[in-house]
């Protein structure tokens, strides 16, 4: 049970003062019965504002389709944001929505936003091996030797000693391949082809940890079942 006010400035909808006026307008219901008072203790689950459940007072997780020139930073200064594409109200709840993990500036696809902590740590812990699938397109013929290169083990980043993690490549025309790699490293994609002479042109993910876009368009947010 928690206390009315506190949960809704915690989903992000107002704050705690502003619940009172929320209330006091009639537009909140616990159980079906419209609330009379900001400080009554409720099930985050019986209750409606404007006769909708509340979103997500378990935790949110969502997917966005992230389109090429947007960072994932919440600073300024480096173009815009992922977070100007998701609803304000999830900036507002506490915690707010981060990334998990994050994309290059220009590379588009598949990101997960959630506000739940030890979700960010399961998907980003490099024990955790999360599989990522990314479409890559390069800059000259692609070599089928190349899928052998990937799944050896061996490829050795610029300024790094340890090798990668075996990833497998599919090549799926002469300048295209979708590459599913386990780790996260900085610009891992980008830097693996490197190392072969390859330069990446156009990166996208389609999916990470099992999930896909499905349809979801550029810019576009879904949420996910928490336990996914
Ligand atoms: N690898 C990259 O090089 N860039 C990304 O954005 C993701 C993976």
């Amino acid at each position: 049970m928690r206390r009315l006010d506190q949960l809704l400035s915690s989903l992000g909808y107002c704050s705690r003062r502003e619940a009172q006026g929320v209330v006091k307008d009639g537009r909140v219901s616990v159980e079906g019965v419209v609330a009379t008072r900001s400080d009554q203790r409720v099930d985050p689950h019986q209750v409606t504002l404007d006769d909708k459940p509340l979103e997500a007072p378990d935790g949110l997780l969502a997917m966005l389709h992230k389109p090429n020139g947007y960072v994932c930073t919440h600073a300024d200064g480096e173009g815009p944001t992922i977070y100007e594409l998701l609803p304000s109200r999830w900036l507002s709840r506490n915690p707010a929505v981060t990334s998990i993990g994050r994309l290059d500036k220009e590379t588009s696809g598949l990101i997960l936003i959630t506000d739940i902590g030890p979700l960010v740590q399961r998907f980003t812990s490099p024990r955790a091996e999360v599989e990522k699938t990314y479409e890559v397109t390069v800059d000259h013929d692609l070599d089928p030797a190349l899928v052998a290169t990937f799944a050896s083990g061996q490829i050795l980043l610029r300024n790094e000693v340890k090798p990668c993690l075996p990833a497998k490549l599919e090549i799926t025309s002469l300048l295209t391949a979708s590459l599913t790699i386990t780790e996260g490293r900085y610009h891992q994609v980008r830097r693996m082809f490197a190392s072969l002479g390859w330069q990446v042109t156009a990166l996208h993910r389609s999916s990470f940890a099992g999930h896909t876009l499905d349809g979801l368009k550029e810019s576009q947010w879904r949420l996910l079942p928490q336990t996914s």
